[in-house]
């Protein structure tokens, strides 16, 4: 039996990395995914990957920290698959590194538009439509960043504090009506992201995450894909307001 047969899943940054492992792994469980992106050079090759696993799968071109384009997003979706059972709230970017002090107001205001405002804006559309069908499951990709601090990166950081806040205040004004909202807290993943912030391309820098996490090795974003399947399945149909630490260990630490 197939654990998400016939659901709609409503994915954001679903082209790369965490969020097309999902996607792909998403349809595999009999989902229709929707991905929500920008559009660029690989969305026709990634979306032929996902109808592979099941045809009924769709992309839409859409900036998460543009309001409209999120609410387009939302009733394209609908208007095509008549509900969203399941959306995963993935698009983010690392942003570029610094000292608080030393940020700038540019630079901040790019990381809190994509990982912070992007998450409101999606969940904001996505709780209208839910409500309406009183029953949903909204899945936020956080981070191990956003339960501790990390040098250089306090805008990530905010943002990913920001949106387990999110996460818990969605929860305890849903729950009663048959909607529940987690957030998934990886570790390092070994995505794109980490090859763009120049992580996994010096053997010294990878080193030093390495020795972050007690496993001693990044992730792999089919670790992260394993929760997403939980969270998002009956399999989970008693958690709201919680968050999957899949990290390595680096939490417990
Ligand atoms: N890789 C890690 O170590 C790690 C760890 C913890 C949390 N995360 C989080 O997981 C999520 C996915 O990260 P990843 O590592 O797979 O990154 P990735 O760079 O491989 O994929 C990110 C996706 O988001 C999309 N995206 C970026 N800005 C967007 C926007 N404005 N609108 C729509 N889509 C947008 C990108 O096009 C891309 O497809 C992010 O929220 C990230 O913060 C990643």
């Amino acid at each position: 039996m197939k654990k998400l047969e016939s659901k709609t899943i409503f994915i954001t940054g679903g082209l790369s990395g965490i969020g097309k492992s999902c996607a792909i792994a998403a349809a595999r469980e009999g989902a229709n995914v929707v991905i929500a992106d920008l559009k660029s050079d690989i969305s026709d090759i990634v979306m032929a990957e996902i109808q592979r696993e099941n045809d009924a799968a769709l992309f839409i071109d859409c900036n998460v920290s543009v309001y409209g384009d999120v609410k387009s997003a939302i009733d394209t979706t609908v208007e095509k698959f008549k509900t969203i059972d399941v959306a995963l709230n993935n698009a983010g970017i690392g942003g570029e590194p610094n000292k608080v002090g030393d940020m700038t107001q540019d630079a901040w205001l790019k990381v809190i538009d994509v990982n912070l405002n992007g998450v409101f804006n999606c969940m904001s559309h996505e709780l209208s439509q839910m409500e309406k069908q009183k029953k949903g499951v909204i899945i936020n990709m956080s981070s191990i960043l956003g339960k501790v601090g990390f040098p250089m990166s306090s805008h990530y950081v905010a943002a990913k504090h920001g949106v387990i806040g999110l996460t818990q205040t969605a929860a305890l004004e849903y729950a009663a009506m048959g909607i529940r909202v987690n957030a998934i807290c990886p570790g390092f993943i070994n995505t794109p992201m980490l090859a763009e912030a120049g992580i996994t391309k010096d053997i010294d820098t990878e080193q030093k995450i390495i020795d972050l996490h007690p496993m001693k090795r990044l992730g792999i974003p089919e670790e992260i894909t394993k929760g997403f399947i939980f969270l998002a399945s009956d399999d989970s149909s008693f958690i709201t307001g919680s968050t999957l630490e899949i990290d390595g260990g680096f939490l417990a630490q």
